[in-house]
């Protein structure tokens, strides 16, 4: 390759994104159609999920929306049946759709409490059960699970959100270790704080409160979500064949203190 001759690392590979009508979803849907990936926009937001697809077309780029509740297993079989029924295969899987509730454990309901685990964790499952079936049948495969800081250090006051991204961090070891003999990969990426909707809902928009969060990041500022794209496309790129059963913290710093 010469130098102005960027390499598309992603051609001719089919990758499912969920929860990619927004924030770092839809940055990493994006990003992987950059590098001419075909890539199946999943989200259960319609109208966001439709228009993020519209935009990313009118770029070029190659992307279909499919409505999917992910807490749903017939809609998570019908995501994967998608999109190996449009591309005719399935490389990558980067389970991503996650919720925040931030009622404490005291006074948390048990819809609450079901809500994020279906969300955050069920959906994880139900989407990789689906695409193995896939990826075993074609020795080839990669999963990346979208995890927190939180799964690795108990974040204060978020205490059921903690508890499901532990559980995303235990699977995506499991899925490592069990899915290995099939050439099939699992990682996860674990960030801090990063600018997305979510955030604008949980800590608030406002920009001092912002600055004070950054603080907590030796780097001093918050993550955007091409900063987690981008290390998302590592561990489902080539660049990263011998890594998997791996967390790689995307804080700036944060977990190193
Ligand atoms: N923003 C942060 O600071 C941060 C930090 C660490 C980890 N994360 C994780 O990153 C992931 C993405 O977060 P974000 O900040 O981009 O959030 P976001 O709210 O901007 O986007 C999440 C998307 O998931 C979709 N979604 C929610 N429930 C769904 C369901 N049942 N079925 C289908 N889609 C559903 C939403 O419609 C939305 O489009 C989550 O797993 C989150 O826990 C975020």
């Amino acid at each position: 390759m010469r130098i102005g001759e960027e390499e598309l690392v992603f051609k001719d590979r089919v990758v499912v994104v969920t929860g990619a009508a927004s924030g770092i979803g839809q940055q990493t849907a994006i990003e992987f159609a950059r590098q001419a990936a075909q890539v199946v926009v999943a989200d259960i937001d319609e109208r966001r999920g439709a228009a993020v697809v519209a935009d990313m077309r009118n770029d070029g780029l190659d992307a279909v929306f499919v409505r999917t509740d992910l807490t749903s297993e017939a809609d998570c079989a019908h995501l994967i049946a998608t999109a190996t029924a449009t591309f005719g295969r399935l490389d990558v899987l980067v389970n991503n759709a996650g919720i925040e509730i931030s009622t404490p454990l005291h006074e948390m309901s048990e819809q609450e409490w079901d809500r994020l685990v279906d969300t955050n964790l069920k959906s994880m499952f139900l989407c990789s059960k689906h695409a193995l079936r896939h990826m075993i049948g074609a020795t080839n495969g990669v999963i990346v699970n979208v995890c927190s800081v939180s799964g690795l250090v108990a974040w204060p006051g978020i205490a059921a959100y903690n508890a499901t991204k532990g559980g995303v961090m235990m699977l995506t070891k499991s899925l490592a270790v069990d899915y290995a003999p099939y050439n099939i990969r699992a990682n996860c990426v674990c960030p801090s704080i990063i600018d997305t909707p979510m955030t604008d809902t949980s800590i608030g928009n406002d920009a001092s409160v912002k600055e004070a969060k950054a603080k907590l990041n030796p780097i001093g500022r918050l993550g955007t979500p091409e900063d987690v794209a981008n290390a998302i496309l590592f561990l489902a790129s080539e660049k990263s064949s011998f890594i998997t059963g791996a967390a790689l913290t995307v804080d700036g710093g944060y977990t190193a203190i």
